[in-house]
């Protein structure tokens, strides 16, 4: 089976985005997501796909989860379930998750490793990310970000892996 990675940006209060759109611009972060991404494939909601401003994102295999039996996804596959996942992705060797909310919640369940930015903010957000439990998730890595003329806020990417399997 490849490693299922979450990868996600979120504020203070877990926030994730608002309106479906994210919630602010990281210069360096948006670049490390893909640097890590390009090359494997990526799996995100019906709705976070909808808010790319360019899809599929370029040389990654974008698939696309919605329970709509019609939907199709330009140069895209689409996943009825996170379960039809394993059929889709065989032979990869990563599968990042890359959100919205409602992918991440179930998610959870699934992921052997977090990446996680952590913003120094509290933004107004009408999605978020779910609890990462101390029981289920040790921190392994931490670099710090701090304001710059690119970034208008200070971030942490910190790496957590799973404990309790
Ligand atoms: N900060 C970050 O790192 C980050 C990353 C990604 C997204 N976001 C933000 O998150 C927000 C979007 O998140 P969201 O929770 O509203 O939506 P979402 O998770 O992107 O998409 C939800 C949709 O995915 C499909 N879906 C979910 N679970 C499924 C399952 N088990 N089987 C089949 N289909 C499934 C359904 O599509 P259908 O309705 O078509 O059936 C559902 O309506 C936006 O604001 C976006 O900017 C933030």
């Amino acid at each position: 089976m490849p490693e299922i990675i979450i990868i996600a940006a979120i504020d203070e209060n877990n926030g994730l985005g608002y309106r479906n759109h994210l919630l602010c611009h990281l210069h360096d972060d948006l670049k490390n997501f893909k640097r890590l991404t390009t090359g494997h494939t990526i799996v995100m909601g019906r709705k976070t796909w909808e808010s790319l401003p360019v899809k599929p994102l370029p040389n990654r295999k974008n698939i696309i989860l919605t329970r709509d039996v019609d939907a199709t996804f330009t140069d895209s596959f689409s996943s009825k379930s996170l379960n039809h996942l394993s059929e889709l992705c065989s032979n990869d060797e990563k599968i990042f998750i890359i959100g919205g909310a409602e992918v991440y919640q179930q998610a959870m369940e699934l992921a052997d490793r977090l990446i996680i930015t952590h913003i120094h903010h509290r933004f107004v957000a009408d999605v978020f990310f779910p609890q990462i439990r101390k029981e289920t998730w040790l921190k392994v890595k931490e670099t710090a970000h701090p304001i710059d003329e690119k970034h208008n806020y200070a971030y942490d990417v910190c790496e957590y892996v799973r404990v309790d399997k």
